[in-house]
Formats: structure tokens, sequence, C-alpha cells
């Protein structure tokens, strides 16, 4: 059982960005060959941030790349900022900057979240139909993405489901363009029961910032429940936690 009561985690604890880049990856990379091998393909949602960099840095290696069927490969977002693609804030930026212009994916396998429309909510709600046409009328009529990547903010938000927001209560779109106040601005979202059918969620922390956090939603005794990233709680399989010790500095020993 985990520490919140929901499925169980696994923690890894790294040595520094560049181990968690490269021990993250291994779990990429397994997780990419048992969707090929099961399914024919691996559907993954990229993380925002910067943290996701190490990791994007280690897919890129030699000792990784050439071990990921990137024909097969199929790429999302978990979010987006209200930006054009080529935006040094953009999340699909910092991936195909680090990532994706360094692989042979298709590009036609890469689903980019489309952050420059003036409106939003249409760019969620076409957003939508690009996971429904994707994932097709899968059971129970959630996307099942094989991988969704996740970091933490140091408020508790993971993709851009902010503490307090009302996007948190949705039950029934997959993707939505909630307006964060902290931010001042409208962002696009997966909604956390898009995030919860996923088959498996990665999430990535480092720096000392995140030790508060980390601590907070992992551990047992937290007082702070309406944490989003302690929210995600995915139907099944383990919720997997790569942070470097800085963040895990805080950690119980029961949890390190
Ligand atoms: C975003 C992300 C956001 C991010 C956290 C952690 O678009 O900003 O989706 O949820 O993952 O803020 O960001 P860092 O990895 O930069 O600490």
């Amino acid at each position: 059982m985990g520490a919140t009561g929901g499925p169980p985690e696994e923690i890894v604890i790294c040595r520094d960005r560049e181990d968690l880049g490269d021990q993250a990856a291994r779990s990429f990379v397994r997780l990419a060959q048992e969707a090929v091998s099961l399914r024919g393909r691996f559907s993954a949602a990229l993380a925002g941030g910067a943290t996701p960099r190490a990791l994007y840095r280690s897919l890129v290696s030699a000792a990784f790349a050439e071990k990921i069927s990137w024909k097969s490969v199929h790429l999302f977002w978990g979010d987006e900022r209200a930006v054009p693609p080529g935006h040094p804030d953009s999340n699909y930026h910092l991936a195909n900057e680090t990532l994706i212009s360094h692989v042979p994916i298709p590009p036609q396998n890469v689903h980019r979240m489309r952050g420059e429309r003036s409106d939003l909510q249409a760019a969620a709600d076409e957003y939508e139909k690009t996971l429904h046409d994707f994932f097709g009328p899968s059971d129970p009529g959630w996307p099942s993405f094989d991988l969704v990547l996740l970091g933490i903010g140091s408020d508790g938000h993971t993709a851009s489901l902010f503490p307090g927001s009302p996007v948190l209560k949705e039950t029934v779109r997959w993707v939505a363009a909630p307006y964060v106040e902290k931010l001042n601005a409208v962002r696009l979202t997966l909604t956390l029961p898009a995030l919860n059918h996923a088959r498996r969620v990665i999430f990535l922390a480092a720096g000392k910032e995140k030790r508060s956090i980390i601590r907070d939603v992992l551990s047992d005794d937290s007082p702070s429940t309406d944490l989003p990233a302690r929210m995600v709680q995915p139907r099944k399989g383990a919720r997997l936690f790569f942070l470097d010790q800085d963040a895990a500095a805080l950690l119980g020993k029961d949890l390190r």
C-alpha cells in the first residue's frame, strides 16, 4: 500500500540529476519495449518544466536511443503553456530541442498540444479529439497511456493541476484549459482521471527546493491531502518516483 493509501509506489533515489536521467531512461526503455512487444506501440505523455531535460538527454545517448523502436513511439504532453511551439517556455520546445529532433520518431507520431491557439478551450477540445482518435473507444473510455511522465512543483502542482483549482474536480473531460490564478495564465492540461488511467506514472523531482513537497506528497502522516501530486493515483500499477538526493533529503527512513 502506498504512503498515501493508494497503490504502492517505488522510490528511486539518484545520486544527482544525471543519474536521475539515466535511471529514468532505463525505465522508459523497459516500458517502451514491453508496450511495443505487447501492443505494437508505446504511448508516452511527456512532462513539462526543466527536470525532464536530464531524462531526454539520457534517452538520446547511444546507451538508450538504439534500444527504442522510435517508429512505434507516440509522444503526447501532460500539459502545455499558452505559447507557440518555438517559444522557450513551451514544453514541446524543450522536448523537441533535447529529444525529438535527435531521434528517428516519425513527425506524425508527435502529438503536441496547440498552446498557440487564441482560444485555449478549443485547443483543449481539439486535443481531447486527438486522444479519442488515438486510443479509440477503449474501455473504460479513458486514455490508457503506457506512460505518463510528471514533474512536481514546490506547491505540489503537477502537469497544470494546481492546488485549489476547480479542474481538480473534473470527472468527465480528458483535457482542460484551466485559468491558473498563481500564474495569471490559462494552461492546457490532462485532467486527473486522464492521468489516473495511465498504465504507469513516473514522477521526476530534483533539487533542494523540492524536498519539503516531496516529503508532503509521499509521507504517510502528511497533513496536506489536497496536493494535486498526491491526487495522481493511477488505478493500476505503482507510481514510480525518481528523486535526486536533495529532493529526497526529508524523506523518512521508511521511504528511503
Ligand atoms: C509545467 C509542468 C509543471 C512542472 C513542475 C516542475 O508546465 O511547468 O507541467 O507541472 O512539471 O512545475 O517543474 P520543474 O521540473 O522545472 O521543477
